[in-house]
């Protein structure tokens, strides 16, 4: 299986969210093979996916959510609101909440088990930025970043574990990161967070965040490595999305995933 993830970040109001998402849905109606799409709109318009969504295979994602289950946290969306209006994922720690909100690791890290003891699944991201890549500290931050994340965690059994690679310097720059660059990260991740977690390997899932398109999506989702792949800038414009959609359904039905 291959899983696309559709961030579509502060961008879209209620009657384009509606149009994008019955798009969706008629690109997916063509498809032999799908992969698991999940789409991740702004909390305002959750209520207006889920209905569009509602009976077809297509998930619904939140964005953020609040460690607390409830009380006065104004501004705050907490877990259970996410539950209620038919959330499945949601994404715990993107690198724009952690650079532009002050996420650091140990707040990712409470957020992370807040989610996971609920009926959500999360979706860590992790992936360092220019400066570390540069001076060669890439997979020492993003070790970190995981082993503070995941060391306290406890994941239900039949839970899966999800976390999205994103190279900060990749996301929204057009400059994805190399396959082979990328492989390698996804591997060390994975290598980690087993032994950190000690989760079932087939319940760890790996994810690619930064830059992908239609023309690249199908050189990452080829690889065993790669479990998917958390698209934000192109998962606005149809014919790209499409063009992910497709290179996973290709991948899918030639490794006869
Ligand atoms: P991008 O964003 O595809 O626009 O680079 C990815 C993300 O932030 O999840």
């Amino acid at each position: 299986m291959k899983y696309i993830f559709a961030n579509w970040k502060m961008n879209l109001g209620i009657r384009e969210s509606i149009a994008l998402s019955r798009a969706v849905m008629r690109i997916l109606r063509g498809e032999e093979k799908t992969p698991i799409v999940s789409i991740f709109p702004s909390f305002t318009v959750l209520n207006d996916v889920r209905k569009i969504m509602a009976r077809s295979r297509v998930k619904l994602g939140a964005q953020n959510c609040a460690i607390e289950k409830k009380g006065s946290f104004t501004g705050e969306v907490s877990i259970g609101m996410l539950e209620d209006v038919g959330c499945d994922y949601v994404l715990v720690g993107h690198s724009e909440r952690r650079t532009l909100f002050a996420e650091d690791n140990e707040l990712v890290a409470k957020r992370l088990k807040s989610a996971m003891e609920s009926r959500l699944t999360p979706i860590l991201c992790v992936g360092e930025p220019a400066s570390e890549r540069e001076s060669g500290n890439a997979e020492g931050y993003v070790s970190e970043q995981l082993y503070s994340a995941l060391k306290d965690l406890k994941i239900p059994k039949q839970k899966d574990l999800f976390i999205a690679y994103e190279p900060v310097w990749a996301i929204g720059s057009g400059q994805a990161a190399l396959v082979a660059d990328m492989v390698f990260m996804h591997g060390l991740i994975r290598s980690l967070a087993k032994t950190i977690t000690d989760h079932q390997d087939s319940k760890i899932h790996v994810i690619y965040g930064g830059s992908v398109d239609a023309k690249n999506a199908y050189g990452f989702l080829r690889e065993a490595q790669v479990d998917g792949v958390l698209v934000g800038g192109a998962s606005l414009k149809i014919r790209e999305f499409e063009g992910i959609v497709q290179s996973a359904s290709e991948v899918m039905l030639a490794q006869e995933l």
